[in-house]
């Protein structure tokens, strides 16, 4: 079956098979009647657009989640995509009709590789940002003798992977303490200049803190490690999708993403960007059948039997971002996060743990709501209000975390402040 195939067309293919059922009423087929239609030519005008480009998510108009950092939900086009060509291996299992989508696969490569700005010959498709974080610590030949230096706030596959790596492999792992609020760029590039040895083999960063939603230096990094004769790893998980990345500018050695959080796309599918000026300086981790079709995936993306639909809706989430446009994304995003936080902050009661900052923040807003329990506050505002926020835990700045994407709204940003200011009167 043509990949092209309308939608129409394929229902009816189904219907012939006797399989209808199956295919009645997908969640992405039903618009929602009160959206405006979604077209790429009125982007960027103004909130009809947004209306319409959250019509295109299956989420219900009055459900407002700002979960962002932790899971984006698919689009239509992404949903359609992936019901369509797992639909299409169920039917059809052969080798003729996988090998169709061992193309699409390349196709994918090519729309990340424009996307991210570098070449097809730099992208290995992995599951995710752990999968591909840990590829970077397990696949680098280090030593006892040799450093590596994290940041305190990283996350657990680019943090505590690299501690125990150490443990195994004998190298030392120098951490630079987070300082909150953010303490500005130039004390993270003063910070990893001075920690640098001669020893120093690997520094690593996250382009955007998943805890507090601190924005790193990513370009000034990677030009210090790049002086140095040091490899650098940009975690990108939290930028890629909301931020504008362009990685020919920031030139990182490595940098990861996850498909399923900013990019709204399916689940389980990521990147790892390697520099072709790196390829040499990297082993694969895996090694079985079914590589990638051009450079370092030929050697890199040996991960045996993989599940081509997703890859396939991957690519449909890019080109969906691409037609809502990027630059916008990042500024709705951005303008939402920095809305929430100047309500928050009117809120005498409320510390929030993000920088005000616009140079120093992106989408990922965390605060501690005064002295209310907020794993109760989170679960009363999902309850009551139809927020979805993240718990941050009653630790190191704790409370709530709130990422909103291109597909929340001012309202509902508003809808979570005066529900904070109206539960710090009442408690939960
Ligand atoms: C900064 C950062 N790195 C890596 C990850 C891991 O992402 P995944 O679970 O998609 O592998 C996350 C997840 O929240 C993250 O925030």
């Amino acid at each position: 079956m043509a990949a092209s195939v309308s939608r129409r067309d394929f229902a009816r293919l189904f219907a012939i098979g006797g399989s209808a059922a199956l295919f009645a009423d997908p969640v992405w087929a039903k618009a929602n009647p009160q959206s405006p239609v979604f077209s790429a030519a009125t982007a960027g005008t103004g909130e009809a657009f947004w209306k319409s480009v959250r019509g295109q998510f299956v989420m219900p108009p009055d459900l407002g989640v700002l979960n962002a950092a932790n899971l984006c939900p698919a689009s239509r086009p992404v949903l359609e995509a992936l019901k369509r060509e797992s639909d299409s291996v169920d039917r059809d299992p052969s080798g003729q009709n996988r090998a169709r989508l061992s193309g699409e696969k390349e196709n994918t490569r090519k729309a990340l590789a424009a996307f991210l700005r570098v070449t097809p010959e730099e992208i290995v498709i992995t599951r995710n940002t752990s999968e591909a974080n840990n590829m970077v610590s397990s696949g680098l030949d280090l030593k006892a003798g040799d450093e590596v230096i994290v940041f305190a706030d990283n996350h657990p596959s680019n943090l505590v992977a690299w501690n125990e790596k150490a443990k195994r492999f004998g190298f030392t792992v120098i951490t630079i303490p987070q300082v909150n609020p953010h303490p500005g760029m130039e004390h993270y590039i003063a910070a990893y200049t001075k920690a640098i040895t001669p020893r120093t083999k690997v520094l690593t960063f996250t382009h955007l803190s998943s805890t507090v939603g601190d924005l790193f230096p990513a370009k000034e990094l990677c030009a210090l490690a790049r002086e140095r004769g040091i490899l650098s790893l940009c975690d990108g998980a939290q930028s890629f999708g909301l931020l504008d990345v362009n990685l020919a500018d920031i030139s990182p050695d490595f940098y990861s993403g996850s498909a399923h959080k900013w990019p709204c796309g399916a689940r389980e599918c990521g990147v790892l960007f390697i520099n072709a000026r790196t390829h040499t300086k990297i082993w694969p981790s895996i090694y079985s059948a079914y590589p990638g079709a051009v450079g370092i995936s030929k050697t890199f993306e040996s991960f045996g039997q993989r599940d081509e639909a997703t890859m396939i809706a991957f690519r449909e989430a890019l080109e969906f971002q691409t037609k809502v446009g990027r630059a916008a994304i990042e500024q709705r995003s951005r303008a939402l996060a920095n809305q929430l936080i100047a309500g928050l902050s009117k809120l005498p009661e409320v510390k929030v743990w993000t920088s005000p900052n616009p140079a120093l923040n992106a989408a990922v807003v965390s605060f501690q709501p005064g002295s209310l329990n907020a794993a109760k506050l989170g679960q009363v505002l999902y309850e009551k209000d139809k927020i979805g926020t993240a718990g941050r835990g009653s630790g190191d700045r704790g409370g709530l975390r709130a990422s909103p994407h291109f597909y929340n709204s001012p309202e509902e940003v508003d809808r979570l402040v005066s529900a904070v200011s109206r539960y710090l009167k009442t408690g939960v």
